[in-house]
């Protein structure tokens, strides 16, 4: 377990070790996890640029309002987007790539609790395993060329994709029916859209050697992914959360913890630009592969069986070819970032 001093005392470094003028686009910055880490990395930053992706406009002015008035230096900037739209990610992304030419830290957290079964979009997609897989995935394409150029500054540098979701809960898919046309159940949408992310960060570490990648469980935080819930289960829920106290996570410790998650040298990218080899230590059974899967106390998931096994049979790059496959029959190859590998 990562104590919260040592997680405290890393992120009270952050400028000493990469310098002012951070970038960190916190998708899902409106609310939870994402809000409380854009807080610590506002808190913990100097003259840094935060832009906070989400639909609830008024919440995020009040936000910002705050977040200037802890660092007057920092800019905070607000995108509205549903992200649950291919089309609105890439407009998205386009609005903040016209301001920014680097990006250090993409914070992935939009999520729903919802227990709807399959509600299509018109683009085709399942909103829940769009929020918490596709759309992530498409941030993270749209804005290669930002963390590359993040990664590839001389000296210290910090070029990061954080998702929060369900590290360590991978298991085996309907290979056959990825985004889950037929077979849509809640829990097949969970397991898909961690199991995905994982192997999909992977794939993208082994291609990117100058970004590092990570997916974290957050454990319990009390935060308003209950607001889609019915009132029968907001209270079941609310029972749960009681019995669950003691391994609960306040919200500023989880902001804390992810901001460490986002900066600590203990997460670097395969290689440095200097080539030096960012393998501090193993992760994933495979030394320096520049992933990492975090539990809510930051230690890292070692092995996966499903994850070696897909890593070995190929079953990785075909889930790639799959993303890649859906986005351009979403948004016509015409819009794919020509980086994409
Ligand atoms: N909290 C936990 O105990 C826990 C445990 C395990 C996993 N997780 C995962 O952690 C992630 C973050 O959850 P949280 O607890 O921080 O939830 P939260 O407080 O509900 O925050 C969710 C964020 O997602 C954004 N969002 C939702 N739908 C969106 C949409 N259509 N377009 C744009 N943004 C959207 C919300 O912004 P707007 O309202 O502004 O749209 C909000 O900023 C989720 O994926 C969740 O499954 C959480």
């Amino acid at each position: 377990m990562v104590s919260i001093a040592t997680v405290l005392d890393s992120n009270s470094g952050i400028t000493r070790l990469y310098g002012s003028g951070l970038v960190g686009v916190f998708v899902g910055g409106t609310s939870g996890i994402g809000e409380s880490t854009a807080r610590a990395f506002i808190r913990n930053t100097n003259a840094s640029r935060a832009y906070l992706v989400g639909r609830d406009q008024a919440r995020a002015m009040n936000m910002i309002e705050e977040m200037r008035q802890i660092n007057p230096d920092s800019q905070i900037s607000f995108i509205k987007s549903d992200v649950t739209l291919l089309r609105e990610v890439d407009d998205a992304c386009r609005v903040i790539q016209q301001k920014e030419d680097k990006v250090n830290i993409l914070f992935l957290s939009p999520g729903t609790g919802t227990m709807k079964g399959r509600d299509e979009t018109d683009e085709g997609l399942d909103r829940k395993l769009n929020l918490h897989y596709y759309s992530r995935m498409r941030f993270v394409t749209n804005f290669l060329p930002q963390l590359i150029k993040a990664g590839e500054q001389s000296g210290p540098c910090l070029s990061r994709v954080i998702s929060v979701l369900e590290a360590g809960g991978e298991a085996a898919l309907h290979l056959d029916d990825l985004s889950l046309q037929t077979h849509y159940s809640l829990r097949n949408c969970a397991k898909h859209a961690i199991t995905m992310a994982s192997v999909s960060m992977e794939h993208l570490a082994a291609s990117y050697p100058h970004i590092s990648f990570v997916h974290s469980f957050p454990g319990v935080v009390r935060t308003r992914l209950d607001r889609d819930f019915g009132t029968a289960t907001k209270y079941a829920v609310a029972a749960l959360m009681v019995l669950a106290r003691p391994w609960e996570i306040a919200l500023d410790e989880s902001g804390e913890r992810h901001l460490y998650a986002a900066t600590s040298p203990r997460f670097p990218p395969r290689i440095y630009k200097d080539g030096v080899s960012g393998a501090a230590e193993g992760s994933d059974g495979v030394p320096g592969s520049g992933f990492y899967r975090l539990s809510s106390t930051g230690d890292t998931y070692k092995s996966n069986k499903i994850m070696g096994l897909y890593r070995a049979d190929g079953t990785r790059s075909l889930i790639w070819k799959h993303t890649l496959d859906v986005f351009a029959k979403v948004r016509g190859a015409q819009e794919m970032n020509p980086a994409i590998d």
